[in-house]
């Protein structure tokens, strides 16, 4: 443990001892799982919209109440840390992790940075289930790989109103490139398709809306995306087994994907013979007050280190918030199905709104587009503009 903290970086407000960070490098790439203690500056954009995120939910939900947060895979601690330096309105941070050389760096840094963090080592679903008569509104669960293990132990722990935050990395799964370990994993038939990065997204809403609902609890989806090599999620976690019927019965349902044209259709297929992938989250991704607070947010704190990326992620993920529920299409899966010529999204989208419907660019594609326009009539559309008829 001598070198423990060898190297200070500072991300947000705070200055983080990091471990091994020179030896973890190989061809002028990090790789943040050789160091002892994981820390990934790749990481920073997610928690920056985590500090946004948190914030605006204080703001909006709990703001007479001092807010208890909890981390149970802190790593380097730096996210409790940030938390804990960063957000107005909190109340406890409890951060832990199972490695102990990451609690006592965890521990050294929320020294170091003069904030009361309490760091504890276990299982992070001993230390969820070990605060039963905490009130805890917000959990992070920001694990290596799948969320899946932990959700269980973290909805439990959330209060009546709280917020549960998830990353997850094991992309290949909830994109379906791995069939089985979809099924295991998350309960949901999935297969790879043009819009998987969006099933990837709903499958996992979808397999923590039945976590939930086994608990007598609904989720309820306030900002989700789609970045790099993650997704995040922050869902607002109620408490009724009625709340959780209606939940299952409304918003849990199956995507469709249509070969023949490319398109995929939420609730109902638009052709015969569809691929069917769920069941998986068929209500919205986003509450759209709560995309544009968070994005108020970032605005608002000029230190953000990735605050220009974080900019133009919320804000197109707030024009696609403004549309309702409804699935993107991708106008390279329409134009290679019809076999026409790709046309460019900007004319797509001009085309659709002067039709008079509404359609945006959607985060989860450069070629993609959200519209409340019938699937079928986007590629109509599509293949107009390639010049077919
Ligand atoms: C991806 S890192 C966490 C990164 C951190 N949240 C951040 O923002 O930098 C995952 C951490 O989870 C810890 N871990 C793995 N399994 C665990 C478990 N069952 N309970 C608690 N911690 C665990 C690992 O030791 C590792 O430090």
């Amino acid at each position: 443990m001598s070198r423990l903290g060898q190297a200070v970086v500072r991300e947000g407000r705070a200055l983080i001892h990091v471990d091994g960070i020179e030896e973890a490098y190989a061809g002028g790439r990090l790789e943040p799982a050789w160091m002892p203690v994981f820390y990934n500056p790749a990481m920073i954009l997610n928690r920056d919209v985590s500090v946004a995120a948190i914030q605006a939910y204080i703001d909006e939900y709990a703001p007479h109440r001092p807010v208890n947060i909890v981390e149970p895979l802190t790593a380097t601690g730096v996210r409790s840390v940030r938390y804990a330096l960063e957000l107005r309105g909190v109340g406890r941070v409890i951060a832990g992790d199972i490695d102990p050389r990451a609690v006592e760096l965890a521990r050294v840094n929320a020294e170091a940075n003069g904030v009361d963090v309490e760091v504890v080592g276990g299982d992070a679903r001993c230390i969820l289930y070990s605060l039963r008569g905490t009130p805890v509104l917000v959990v992070d669960i920001d694990p290596f790989g799948s969320p899946a293990p932990f959700m269980e132990a973290a909805l439990t722990a959330i209060g009546r109103g709280g917020m549960l935050a998830v990353t997850a990395t094991d992309l290949a799964v909830l994109e379906g490139s791995k069939q089985r370990a979809a099924l295991r994993r998350y309960m949901a038939r999935l297969e790879r398709i043009p819009h998987s990065k969006e099933v990837a997204v709903r499958a996992l809403i979808g397999y923590i809306a039945r976590v939930a609902a086994g608990l007598d609890k609904a989720v309820e989806p306030l900002l989700s995306y789609y970045q790099g090599h993650y997704v995040r999620l922050y869902l607002r976690v109620e408490r009724g087994a009625r709340r959780a019927d209606l939940m299952l019965e409304k918003h849990l349902g199956y995507l469709y994907y249509c070969p023949g044209d490319g398109t995929a259709w939420l609730g109902e297929p638009g052709c015969d013979s569809p691929r069917r992938l769920g069941p998986l989250w068929v209500g919205s991704l986003w509450d759209p007050r709560f995309v544009e607070l968070t994005l108020r947010e970032v605005e608002a704190r000029a230190y953000l280190q990735s605050r220009r990326e974080a900019l133009r992620l919320l804000g197109i993920v707030r024009g696609e918030a403004g549309l309702g529920v409804v699935v993107h299409q991708r106008i390279d899966s329409i134009a290679s199905s019809l076999r026409v010529s790709m046309p460019r999204r900007r004319a797509v989208l001009e085309e659709l709104s002067r039709m008079g419907y509404r359609a945006v660019e959607t985060h989860f594609s450069p070629v993609g587009v959200r519209s409340d326009a019938d699937p079928g009539v986007v590629a109509g559309v599509v293949r107009r503009l390639s010049g077919g008829s």
